[in-house]
């Protein structure tokens, strides 16, 4: 029996940047929004996962479940039962209803409709029924206001994505934002207690960056106002928003400089441009692991995950 089924969901122009994501996490290709797996994810970390369910009991027969159920003699405090619909499988409500009063009836303790400390779920996949514990809160969204951003700042969604790209499963890993800006990607990472740092050029956007990431309660230090090309420290992996040139000219051969740098301060980077840079990563060094775009209005951005060639 499979331990947890992620529910997901995503709007179209995410969709290829979400099954890079799923990748990175999974490591298997994404091949439908609901996906079964022994595998634990905390699931706050994705933007595109709606919840969590946490499997308890699942069979083809549904009364085979409420027997489970009984013989589990779970007790909860506030408890309520719900049924998830999915786009794969209807179940006509009134069944819906009745088979979640019988999962709730052998569970002990109280019921609260309104404000459950724990809700349990049912849903059925094609043949197979499943109920657990479901979990959706999605506190990511506390942080898309920030008092300071800019309109080429990343949006909060490709930012916790390009930060879940770089580090997939290990948490450990020594993250740096070489070009920051206003710190979205510093703030998200922080977010998840990752250990990254953040650099930008310009005085006064790293003043803003710093004061953001105070704003969210984070060490403001995590972020210094300095060229990326006098960094002297490296890291595990990079993820660069590359400037180029919306606001201030940036050529062409300073992207190149800055792509070089990169290569020095960690062995992965995660690179967000606005052209396919492929050709001068690989000429660099780099090999593709892989990449999608993201439109934000009509600007593409293409995300980049490379690693150092060995
Ligand atoms: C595309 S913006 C990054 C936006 C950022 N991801 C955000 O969400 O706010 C690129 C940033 O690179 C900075 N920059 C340009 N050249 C730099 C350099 N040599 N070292 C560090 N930062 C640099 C610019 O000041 C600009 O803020």
């Amino acid at each position: 029996m499979y331990k947890y089924l992620y529910i997901y969901n995503y709007e179209p122009r995410e969709q290829a940047l979400c099954e890079m994501e799923f990748k990175r996490i999974f490591h298997t290709d994404m091949t439908s929004k609901y996906f079964l797996t022994n595998q634990y994810f905390d699931y706050c970390r994705s933007v595109y996962i709606r919840g969590r369910l946490d499997i308890i009991a699942s069979s083809c027969d549904i009364n085979e479940v409420i027997q489970t159920i009984e013989e589990q003699h779970l007790y909860y405090l506030d408890f309520k039962v719900i049924y998830l619909k999915n786009e794969i499988t209807h179940v006509h409500y009134q069944t819906a209803m009745e088979y979640c009063k019988k999962l709730a009836f052998p569970i002990d303790g109280s019921v609260n409709m309104q404000k459950p400390q724990t809700v349990f779920a049912l849903t059925k996949l094609q043949e197979q029924w499943y109920f657990g514990i479901y979990h959706d809160e999605s506190v990511w969204n506390l942080r898309s206001h920030k008092p300071h951003s800019y309109s080429h700042s990343l949006n909060i969604r490709d930012a916790r994505t390009a930060v879940n790209i770089a580090i997939g499963n290990d948490l450990s890993l020594k993250v740096v934002d070489p070009c920051c800006g206003v710190g979205t990607v510093v703030l998200e990472a922080l977010s998840m207690g990752i250990d990254i740092e953040g650099y930008d050029i310009n005085r006064y956007v790293s003043y803003q960056a710093r004061l953001n990431l105070e704003y969210f309660g984070y060490d403001p230090l995590k972020i210094q106002k300095k060229d990326m090309l006098k960094i002297e420290k490296t890291y595990d992996v990079a993820i660069m928003d590359i400037p180029y040139g919306v606001y201030s000219p940036f050529t062409y051969q300073q992207q190149q400089e800055l792509l070089q740098k990169s290569y020095f301060l960690a062995h992965q980077l995660v690179l967000i441009s606005h052209i396919d840079m492929n050709k001068e990563l690989e000429r660099i060094g780099y090999e593709i692991i892989d990449q999608a775009s993201i439109m934000k209005g009509n600007f593409k951005r293409y995300v980049t995950f490379c690693r150092k060639v060995i």
